[in-house]
């Protein structure tokens, strides 16, 4: 999606040599015009696969998954949490889920009254790095009794392993910009 490539030129700051820093647009002040394009884009991309509903995982998965609900008609979307809410039943499923980035493991849930069995369900998050994130919540979406209907990602690291690792599971990835190095401080984008 070339809009989001520029932004992430104009705007991306790059962090130890790993990171990209996407705060003013994606991961903290959220750019709605731009996240509402992304829902559009990913509305079209999996237009063949008719998902039932949208899985992704809180904080910063939220609104790209609420931008392509809307787009795909307002189709249901639930994100896990990472911490255990007091309002939480305790019917819910769990996914341990090991952050490479912040090197601790947590457990993600899900009400179980959020995920049915029987659906196609589109599993969704902003970065794609090991791929851990949506690994669990692709375990998630099958323990329910579900199917993957594909994965949905704004931005993925082609240089870490998470596709081939989702790929190995015979999930679709679907990414809106791929960046496949930092060199001197900068994103190489792949075209
Ligand atoms: P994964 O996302 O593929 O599971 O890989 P990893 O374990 O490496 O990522 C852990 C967290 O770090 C995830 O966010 C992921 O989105 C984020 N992350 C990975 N690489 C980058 C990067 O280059 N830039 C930024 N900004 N984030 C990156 P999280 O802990 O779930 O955070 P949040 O969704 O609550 O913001």
């Amino acid at each position: 999606m070339e809009k989001l490539k520029k932004r992430i030129v104009q705007d991306g700051s790059i962090i130890d040599n790993r990171l990209l820093k996407v705060d003013n647009f994606l991961n903290q002040q959220i750019d709605t015009a731009l996240i509402m394009h992304m829902g559009r884009e990913f509305a079209a991309r999996f237009a063949d696969v008719q998902a039932d509903r949208i899985l992704t995982i809180e904080s910063s998965g939220i609104a790209v998954a609420m931008a392509t609900s809307a787009a795909m008609g307002n189709i249901p979307f639930v994100f896990a949490r990472k911490k255990k809410s007091i309002l939480m039943e305790d019917d819910v499923y769990t996914a341990d889920i090991y952050s490479y980035t912040k090197e601790e493991t947590y457990t993600a849930s899900v009400n179980k009254a959020y995920i049915p069995a029987g659906e196609k369900i589109l599993i969704m998050d902003d970065f794609l790095a090991s791929g851990a994130a949506a690994l669990g919540l692709a375990s998630i979406v099958e323990t329910a009794g579900s199917v993957v209907a594909g994965v949905g990602i704004v931005i993925e690291k082609t240089f870490q392993p998470g596709r081939a690792a989702l790929e190995e599971k015979g999930y679709r990835v679907e990414s809106l910009a791929r960046i496949a190095a930092f060199v001197n401080n900068k994103p190489v984008l792949v075209e």
